[in-house]
């Protein structure tokens, strides 16, 4: 392939790129989003792998072809609560690979660059081996976060700050030593900077709680964008730089847009754990008594949407545990054929990775004309009859407005105790992901219905049917 023709390949992979972010920021478009993107990726593999300066074929199809088979394997198998797992691994890849590229690039001998330039690469190298480093050792600490392989609890070293402060000044200072030295002597120094920056990443990450974890993961894809720009400039990949500047600013205000919805301080969480980040995971999982749960069945449940004219759903994690999506599809579908104005309220963090229960329900079938997020959504509660609460909790707990001492104080929730009936479905009073207990159980216009979530909206299915149905023939009678 001449380099004109890999030039327009890069363009085009590049649009397709922007394209496909443009797609994904909206449920109706995101399925094209995905085809540009894919196709875009498509163009510049192929593009790359017929570059002039590629002439091993054999080590690129023995290391592409496996990594292929092994990616199509787990990503298809992998269950969508645990997609956060596999992002923050495939983050560490990414972190390893611009590390990996850094150190050969280095090795490389006489790059026959001028005196300028030469220094200008060695800080390009030194920069993408750091950002990489941080992105590979924080990415694996959060994936076995997310695994609960290591504790959740946030590291709270004594003097941590201090020590995050003493790994940057050494990190400066073999900076110093690397960029000022000859030929290849300043391997060492990059190397000790590797095993600082592993260090730094690791401590940051762990000094972040549970709670945090979301908007890690969204900092760490941040970081894995800005570690393959970084690759791009040591490569001279024009298209890398693009694609990794797109996902280093995308992820960069996806996490912004999580801590706002998180109520949380942006600074405080990518300097790992400064502030109020930290407090949310004491996750005690105590309960404080608030009074008493009223239990509710199923038969009374449906009594209620029958009558009910307005009615809103507001799904959370368990609903994606117990795959409940797609009998909730068809007790919309059912409601809406009796005119009930059946709504989602979905919480901007509800369940475990963006956009969770869009995806659910999107999968189920459910229009998306009326899944509203929790801004459009939160002045109805007040004017709706039923409230229908699947497997959420922290989403949807009183007292992250109202007891300025919660962990989850300050956090914008789904305000579904303001409506005239709220069912909570869940197998427990147990606490959810943040750890802490929930008023809205104990609320007197709250009706706790027990169990699996995808049994009991089955059994919820049955027994609207059957009253409809009796209905129907009542009046077939009648007439
Ligand atoms: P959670 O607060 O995690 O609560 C989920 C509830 O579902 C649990 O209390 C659990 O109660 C119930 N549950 C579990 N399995 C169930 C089943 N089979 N049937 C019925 N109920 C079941 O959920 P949420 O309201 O969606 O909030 C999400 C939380 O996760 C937030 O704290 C958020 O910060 C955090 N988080 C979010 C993300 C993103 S990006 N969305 C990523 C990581 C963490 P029982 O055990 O009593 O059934």
């Amino acid at each position: 392939m001449t380099n004109n023709l890999i030039t327009v390949a890069y363009i085009a992979a590049s649009a397709l790129f922007i394209l496909s972010l443009g797609g994904l920021s909206n449920q109706e478009t995101a399925r094209q989003g995905n085809i540009f993107g894919i196709t875009g990726m498509l163009i510049a593999f192929v593009a790359t792998a017929f570059n002039p300066a590629v002439n091993n074929y054999g080590t690129l199809v023995g290391a592409i072809v496996p990594a292929v088979i092994i990616g199509v394997i787990l990503a298809s198998r992998v269950a969508m609560t645990s997609m956060p797992e596999l992002v923050a691994i495939l983050h560490s890849f990414v972190g390893l690979a611009a590390v990996l590229v850094g150190i050969s690039n280095y090795l490389q001998p006489n790059n026959g660059l001028p005196a300028g330039e030469e220094l200008i690469h060695q800080i390009e190298i030194y920069i993408g081996v750091f950002i990489g480093a941080i992105t590979f050792s924080g990415s694996i600490v959060a994936f076995g976060k997310l695994r609960a392989i290591i504790s959740s609890k946030p590291l709270m070293l004594p003097a941590r700050h201090g020590l995050n402060l003493l790994m940057l000044a050494a990190t400066f200072y073999f900076g110093y030593t690397f960029v000022g030295a000859e030929e290849m002597t300043g391997l060492n120094s990059l190397l000790i900077m590797t095993g600082i920056a592993c260090l730094l990443g690791i401590h940051l990450v762990a000094a972040i709680g549970g709670a945090d974890m979301p908007v890690v993961i969204s900092m760490l894809n941040s970081y894995s964008g800005w570690a393959a720009a970084a690759a791009g400039f040591m490569l001279n990949n024009d298209l890398l730089i693009i694609t990794g500047a797109l996902v280093g600013s995308s992820g960069a205000i996806l996490s912004y847009i999580m801590c706002k919805a998180m109520n949380r301080s942006f600074f405080s969480v990518i300097l790992g754990g400064f502030g109020e980040g930290s407090k949310t995971t004491v996750a005690s999982g105590e309960k404080q008594e608030v009074g008493e749960a009223v239990a509710t069945n199923v038969e009374e449940v449906a009594d209620l949407l029958l009558e009910a004219k307005s009615v809103i759903i507001a799904p959370g994690y368990g609903m994606a545990v117990a795959q409940a999506q797609h009998g909730v599809s068809e007790i919309t579908k059912m409601l809406r054929s009796r005119k009930v104005n059946v709504r989602f309220g979905i919480h901007p963090v509800a369940g475990r990775l963006p956009g969770h229960m869009n995806v659910l329900l999107a999968e189920a079938n459910v229009p998306y004309d009326i899944v509203l997020e929790m801004d459009e959504i939160n002045e109805d509660f007040s004017e709706t009859d039923v409230v229908l609460v699947i497997g959420a909790n922290d989403t949807v707990n009183p007292n992250a407005l109202e007891d300025p001492n919660s962990p989850i104080a300050g956090m914008p929730v789904l305000e579904v105790w303001h409506a005239q009936n709220t069912i909570v479905m869940k197998r427990s009073l147990a606490v959810g992901y943040a750890g802490v207990d929930n008023p809205l159980f104990y609320k007197e216009n709250t009706q706790m219905l027990f169990g699996d979530a995808k049994a009991n909206i089955d059994s919820l299915l049955v027994a609207l049917r059957s009253k409809t149905t009796k209905t129907s023939n009542k009046v077939l009678v009648n007439a």
